[in-house]
């Protein structure tokens, strides 16, 4: 039996998914990824999970005949592949009130800065470096919170710092925050495991 049984949700390139997969081989993160879910077909992060021999799946709300059979499927496919804990890793959809209901506190996202201040709706990927870089901070971070109901409003449980360089700009300042990233998202997936985190 594994300690972590989980589920990775993307909409893009999936690097977040890739420093998981790396994780988990390396021993790092003593977790079983059950599943990839993407609302995109053409994301990337599903060619990562193929290449793991991870199973994934496709399904946006748009493919579903309504909303009850959307959610219903992907509380189908969540319990049929045995999953327990779920991490977003760029998935740049709201997730369904009834899966958070069933999953609370066992739902982690990763964000590209400084929460509360650089989050909430529309703001992701680019769009929160430009905001750093606006706003003149000389220090951003990754931040994994729980996720709730709101946009990016769940509790903190971990961040790592990322200085803002002179003459950086949002593509310079994405790549380090991203490295950032991926540090920290499996440590912290292992410390849900080793129980530091509930
Ligand atoms: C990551 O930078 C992640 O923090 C961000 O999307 C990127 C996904 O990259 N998420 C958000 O902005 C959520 N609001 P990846 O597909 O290469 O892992």
């Amino acid at each position: 039996m594994n300690d972590m049984n989980l589920a990775v949700f993307l909409s893009g390139d999936g690097t977040n998914l890739q420093s998981i997969i790396d994780a988990v081989e390396e021993g790092r993160l003593r977790a079983a990824i059950r599943l990839v879910l993407s609302n995109k077909p053409d994301a990337f992060g599903l060619t990562r999970a193929k290449k793991a021999d991870i199973p994934t799946v496709v399904i946006s709300s748009g493919s579903c005949a309504d909303r009850d059979s959307f959610v219903n499927t992907m509380l189908m496919l969540i319990e049929d592949h045995g999953v327990d804990f779920i991490a977003l890793a760029g998935y740049m959809r709201k997730i369904p009130p009834e899966i958070i209901e069933k999953f609370r506190g066992r739902i982690i996202n990763i964000h590209p800065g400084p929460l509360p201040d650089f989050g909430g709706k529309g703001m992701f990927g680019l769009r929160v470096h430009n905001s750093v870089l606006e706003a003149g901070l000389k220090e951003t971070c990754a931040t994994v919170h729980r996720v709730t109901e709101g946009y990016d409003e769940g509790n903190i449980i971990a961040t790592a710092p990322v200085p803002v360089l002179e003459n950086d700009t949002p593509e310079s300042l994405q790549r380090r925050v991203l490295v950032a990233e991926h540090i920290l998202y499996p440590e912290v997936l292992q410390g849900f495991v080793e129980g530091r985190y509930r």
